[in-house]
């Protein structure tokens, strides 16, 4: 089963720091590295390096990144004949990585921007190919509403990860298929506050009766806390490890768990795939880079049984 991301590709430049710097404060940083990133660039090749295929539909600048944006995508398997080129620069994101492996994120949307909705009107083939399509919110958010309803009407699994958090439009809400966020994007999404485990209930109940078919809370280290109509609810933990850099752990846990469904898992299996996948990526810099094979997955899974 074939998987379309439609999303962001950016250049990271990252800057570890011992802490995060308090506002007005200057700091001197520890070292600065430029490493391939943006949500759905890293969605796409956690989904390829887990043994997905997969095919991105996206937008690099003009700008000398964008050889090393392509680079990574096809270093890792991901078919790039959906990627335009745009005048100007490249999307970029300014990352902070404090000691503990903590990251702030400045955003630059540059040709993630400029993806509209003629581009996708123009590459509808792509999604014709598709079983699932995985997006998230560094594109423009007409183009992303737009990919979800194309993709319900062709009968194409959607999974939408609402990060950067936003609000959705309830007309939105019953063309995502499976809705993945964290509890920073879930209180966003739905207007509750997450501070008991009943409050998170509520939060992920008041999804599912807005239209929403399957919910994935991603927890961190606590694991994830899944949700679907058909299949009730899954609960599973998470791994500790020491973590280096945080950066792209929840886009990981997304491609992951995509692959592992196209690919005929069972749900749990699936969850578990994921969180491993994402327990590796924290504990090696930058967000691509970082992102572990299917092999490296599976040995994890065997090695903490
Ligand atoms: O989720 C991590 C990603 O967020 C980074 O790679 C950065 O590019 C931002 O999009």
């Amino acid at each position: 089963m074939s998987i379309l991301v439609v999303g962001s590709i950016n250049m990271d430049i990252v800057n570890r720091v011992v802490n995060h710097p308090l506002p007005g404060e200057t700091i001197h940083g520890l070292s600065t590295d430029y490493s391939p990133g943006g949500k759905g660039a890293n969605q796409a090749v956690a989904a390829a390096r887990a043994g997905g295929q997969v095919t991105m539909l996206g937008a690099v600048g003009t700008d000398p990144y964008q050889e090393a944006l392509l680079k990574s995508l096809h270093d890792a398997d991901v078919q790039t004949n959906g990627i335009m080129k745009k005048q100007g620069t490249s999307g970029m994101a300014f990352i902070t990585v404090d000691g503990s492996g903590e990251n702030t994120i400045i955003l630059s949307e540059g040709a993630n921007g400029k993806l509209t909705v003629q581009d996708i009107e123009e590459r509808l083939h792509l999604l014709d190919h598709a079983h699932f399509v995985l997006l998230q919110n560094e594109i423009p958010v007409e183009t992303t509403f737009y990919v979800l309803e194309q993709a319900k009407q062709r009968k194409v699994g959607t999974f939408f990860n609402p990060a950067p958090a936003l609000q959705i439009p309830v007309e939105i809400f019953p063309f995502i298929d499976c809705l993945i966020l964290n509890e920073t994007e879930i209180e966003v999404v739905t207007g509750i506050r997450i501070r008991t485990e009943a409050a998170m209930e509520e939060a992920v109940q008041w999804l599912i009766a807005h239209g929403v078919s399957t919910v994935i809370l991603t927890l961190g280290e606590q694991g994830s806390y899944y949700v679907s109509k058909e299949e009730g609810a899954i609960r599973t933990s998470g791994f500790i490890v020491p973590a280096v850099d945080t950066t792209g752990a929840g886009d990981t846990f997304i491609g992951a768990f995509a692959a592992a469904k196209a690919s005929g898992k069972k749900t749990r299996e699936s969850l578990l795939f994921a969180t491993a996948a994402s327990v590796l990526t924290v504990t090696k810099p930058g967000a691509q880079n970082a992102i572990p094979l299917g092999t490296e997955i599976e040995a994890f899974l065997e090695g903490h049984k």
